[in-house]
């Protein structure tokens, strides 16, 4: 908590300035922002790294900062040098890449923020002891919404503005301070502050402090908004009974028991924890998952959801805002459908194309995962609901998951799957975490006091809450102990219900202490009155369709990757007017995948294929109703568009033989809880395809499938797309890109292995439904380690059939110029690309770091940019490298630490397609 009392021991010259008469003997808590009128120089922040310390602000706030495309922010190097968190609003920027933009740095705990929102905006909520502070700064644009922003994300937090026009928003007032307004405090007060330059001047600086109103609410004092939510927690916290804590810390299946009835207050979807009406605690309803809000079963007549596309169809966009976007749409439903948590935040990595569960997460790379995966929690938490995080960890297999044993090292999964989670951690904030089924080095992910306790709450300091998944559950006491906070579901999925009268037991027995209990119930606690679930509870109203639409299709958009084109056959040209459209019930719909993740009752009905196997858990297999074959009629309404199911080869071949272009279209269901036997496409469809192909040359394969699959028939197939399980505007969207009225931009987020035998594990037993031989019940992670995906191939020096980042376009990209800027753990890379194609179109900037020979990782992709031109726009762009992905982990020291050494960057098109290098020399770091 910051007060002025503090403030007036400081250096003799700052308290002189800070000691104005009005403040008395007793001062009243206060909310400090030091304004810089002018951005200080470079040479300036030395003295400011002393000076910061000294006056103690909560917030600095810069205006009119320019930083140029490949600069690092000298800024930014003071905030990593005092340990403040460093953010850069951009107003605007020019072709040169020279952004204008506002600078915030703090040194509270950010709470939450705006994920990738619309450039010109940036959102804190700051926690200041006691209070918490939502912090807006607002680079002009679209004034209604800005406020619409502000009353979201506000819920009754006394708030500052740093604007950079004139305008004024209605609630707030002038501080004093230029550009700066605030509401909800009671007094402002600006002062000049003796801050000096390089030289000894002073530099134009001023101290505001924005005093905290005395709190309002008094029966219920933690229901007064303007506490930080920590202080709720411990308000309320204060008054429940043993018995009201222990209700906090187990869900009831929200489904109910063996086809029982709900729960009472349930509203039916995965987890149910009921209120404390006597406190005012709110309801717990948690609901699947990552691809929008499910409805098993229609257990809850009446309510529908967005489909969204598969995970690594997000993750291909390779754009954190279409992922930010995709998780606020599924955020919304679910509220919409009085949900405040959504199970959803998948980012175990891809090790095998095998995984069953590939389709929820976002490929093999810790950084692109992390990325995309972390601006999709942000955007669910915008939305008044909790993300939960998951499966932690290494539940990267789902074959005898609940039993199998994960061997890795403690650096290796540090340097890949934990780095996954952390980077999500840092960039979207989870409430929650779900803690996995499997075991790591033996012990299971639920009572794995490494992983929970140690790693995530201590190191990475963790303030939310970790849940169990559904019947992952093995103990009472020592989970609790090991840091889980809530069973999930455990009368239905577990052994017994730990988190009920054994956990009491071990609590009365002293064997858990009542501090571990009370901070259990302080984390979920804390965690509901972050994210609104207090003062902004879910209200039962319908969804958008339309929203949520546009979202999704711009997602399979931007998230299908076409890997070939050779001939330029893609998109159909307009003399293309006889087409045959073969297979994959694209008549009908598009393919989701199975388990507790999909979306089966959307806007346009249930399932489009009813009785394709199995029709059972995992199932059903479920095809959305949204025809490729309608949508494509609809982009080409002047050809004549004919469908054949496929079943029959020959007949697909003679259709084909007598159209322009023949489309196949390929699909392999895959579902949670069973891995995949084979990378094979399922049936016959490997026969189908080369039956078309030999009958038409001008043959297209649009793949649907969790992942990469074997490919035997490519160098007869000219063009191949890849739409990974597209969801609810799958149709249009492939339809879209065929025609050509959207170009792909879609980049690979996974190595396309050419066949199982590329693997780490050639061969795993007992993967699939009916497996011939015993199923395993030990992955050994250790043979790759870290290097997974294109580290292994580049280790290995093997050649997948597409690289992981690969993916074309209409149009042609050109990159020149590459300059590197290195001081201590920050790297930033800028180049100039262009468009030097004839349409407009996106590319991916991808920027790896080759590293010196003998390192056990080969290369590591730190940083990417995906970027839209018009034919013949260039521009330069930037591109920053996430300090972790330089360094390694050093599991003596608990730290990340980047090796002195000479390496290379490589601008690339993807892993193995380097562009333009440059080398650079690191010098020994550690990262901050
Ligand atoms: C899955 C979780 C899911 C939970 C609740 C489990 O089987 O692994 O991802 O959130 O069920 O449905």
């Amino acid at each position: 908590m910051k007060t002025f009392t503090k403030s007036l021991s400081l250096s003799a010259a700052l308290a002189m300035a800070l000691a104005a008469p009005a403040f008395s003997a007793e001062p009243a808590p206060a909310f400090t922002v030091l304004g810089l009128m002018r951005p200080p120089a470079a040479a300036d922040m030395q003295g400011l790294a002393a000076q910061l310390p000294a006056v103690d602000v909560d917030l600095v706030s810069v205006a009119g900062v320019t930083r140029a495309v490949g600069d690092i922010d000298p800024l930014q190097s003071l905030a990593d040098q005092v340990g403040y968190a460093y953010r850069f609003v951009t107003a605007s920027e020019d072709a040169q890449g020279t952004a204008t933009g506002h600078v915030l740095l703090t040194r509270l705990p950010v709470q939450a923020e705006d994920g990738p929102g619309p450039a010109g905006r940036g959102y804190l909520r700051l926690a200041d002891g006691r209070h918490g502070v939502a912090v807006y700064a607002d680079a002009g644009g679209d004034a209604a919404a800005l406020a619409s922003r502000v009353e979201r994300s506000r819920l009754g937090a006394p708030a500052v503005l740093l604007r950079a026009g004139s305008r004024a928003l209605a609630g707030f007032e002038a501080t004093g301070m230029a550009g700066v307004d605030s509401a909800g405090f009671v007094t402002r007060r600006d002062t000049p502050l003796p801050l000096r330059d390089a030289a000894g001047k002073p530099l134009q600086a001023r101290l505001l402090s924005l005093e905290y109103a005395p709190s309002g609410a008094q029966d219920r004092p933690w229901m007064d908004a303007t506490l930080a939510a920590d202080e709720r927690a411990r308000l309320l916290l204060a008054q429940m009974t043993q018995d009201e804590k222990f209700q906090m810390l187990r869900s009831y299946f929200g489904l109910g028991k063996d086809g029982g009835p709900l729960p009472e207050g349930a509203v039916g979807s995965a987890g149910f924890v009921p209120g404390v009406p006597r406190l005012g605690i709110p309801s717990q309803q948690s609901a699947d998952a990552g691809v929008g809000v499910t409805n098993p079963g229609g257990i809850r007549p009446g309510d529908h959801a967005t489909a969204m596309p598969s995970g690594p169809s997000t993750a291909s966009t390779w754009n954190p805002q279409v992922a930010w976007e995709g998780g606020a749409t599924m955020g919304r439903e679910a509220w919409q459908q009085r949900f405040n948590i959504l199970l959803g935040g998948s980012v175990n990595l891809q090790r095998d194309p095998r995984n069953g569960r590939n389709f929820e997460y976002a490929g093999e790379d810790p950084l692109l995962a992390g990325s995309i995966v972390g601006a999709s929690i942000g955007g669910i938490q915008s939305q008044h609901v909790i993300s939960t995080m998951k499966h932690y960890a290494l539940n990267d297999m789902e074959t005898r998951r609940n039993f199998h044993d994960v061997r890795i090292s403690e650096q290796a999964m540090h340097e890949s799957d934990l780095l996954a989670f952390e980077i999500a951690i840092e960039q979207g904030r989870p409430g929650s975490t779900m803690c996995a089924y499997n075991r790591i080095n033996g012990v299971y992910a639920c009572e794995h006091a490494y992983l929970m306790d140690q790693v995530l709450k201590q190191e990475w300091k963790f303030p939310g809450f970790v849940m169990s998944d559904w019947g992952g559950v093995h103990s009472g006491s020592k989970a609790a102990l090991a840091g889980l906070d809530q069973q999930s579901a455990g009368e239905v999925f577990d052994a017994t219900t730990f988190f009920d009268e054994p956990l009491r037991m071990a609590v009365g027995a002293g064997v858990v202490p009542q501090a571990r209990l009370d901070d259990m119930v302080s984390r979920i606690l804390r965690t509901m009155f972050l994210h609104g679930n207090f003062d902004r509870p879910p209200v039962h109203e319908a969804i958008d369709d339309d929203a949520g639409f546009a979202v999704a299709q711009r997602t399979v958009e931007e998230g299908s990757v076409l890997l070939r084109n050779e001939g330029g056959l893609l998109p159909l040209a307009d003399t293309v007017r006889r087409i045959v459209v073969v297979g994959g019930h694209a008549d009908k719909g598009v393919i989701g995948g199975g388990g507790s993740s999909m979306v089966g009752v959307t806007a346009r009905g249930t399932n489009a294929v009813p009785g394709v196997m199995p029709v059972t858990w995992p199932g059903p297999v479920i095809f959305h109703p949204s025809s490729p074959l309608e949508a494509l009629r609809r982009e080409r309404p002047d050809a004549d568009i004919q469908y054949v199911d496929g079943r029959d080869a020959k007949t697909a071949a003679r259709a084909a033989a007598a159209a322009d272009v023949a489309i196949v279209f390929a699909t392999q269901w895959s579902a949670e809880s069973v891995d995949l036997p084979d990378m094979q496409l399922p049936g016959r469809q490997d026969a189908l395809i080369t039956a078309v192909a030999a009958a038409n040359p001008k043959t297209v394969v649009v793949l649907q499938t969790n992942g990469p699959v074997r490919t035997p028939w490519l160098q007869q197939v000219p063009a191949l797309l890849q739409a990974w399980y597209p969801g609810i505007r799958g149709g249009e969207g492939i339809a879209a890109l065929l025609a050509g009225r959207v170009n792909p931009s879609g980049r690979l987020p996974v190595t396309w292995v050419a066949d199982e035998s590329q693997l780490p594990r050639p061969h795993v037993p007992g993967l699939g439904f009916q497996p011939k031989e015993a199923a395993v019940d030990t992955f050994d992670f250790d043979i790759e380690g870290a290097n997974v995906g294109y580290k292994w191939m580049a280790a290995k020096g093997l050649t997948p059939t597409f690289a992981f980042g690969h993916g074309l376009s209409y149009t042609r990209f050109a990159y020149d110029n590459l300059q590197v800027s290195v001081e201590g753990q920050r790297l930033v890379a800028s180049v100039d690309i262009r468009n030097s194609g004839d349409r407009p179109g996106a590319d991916v900037a991808q920027l790896y770091l080759k590293l010196p020979e003998g390192s056990t990782t080969p290369i590591r992709l730190v940083g990417f940019n995906k970027v839209a031109l018009q034919p013949g726009e260039q521009r330069r762009i930037r591109i920053e490298a996430e300090p972790k992905t330089l360094a390694s982990f050093d599991t003596t020291a608990r730290q990340w630490k980047i090796a002195a050494g000479r390496y290379q960057l490589q601008l690339g098109r993807s892993a193995s397609e380097p562009v333009q290098t440059v080398d650079v020399q690191l010098a020994e770091t550690v990262v901050r």
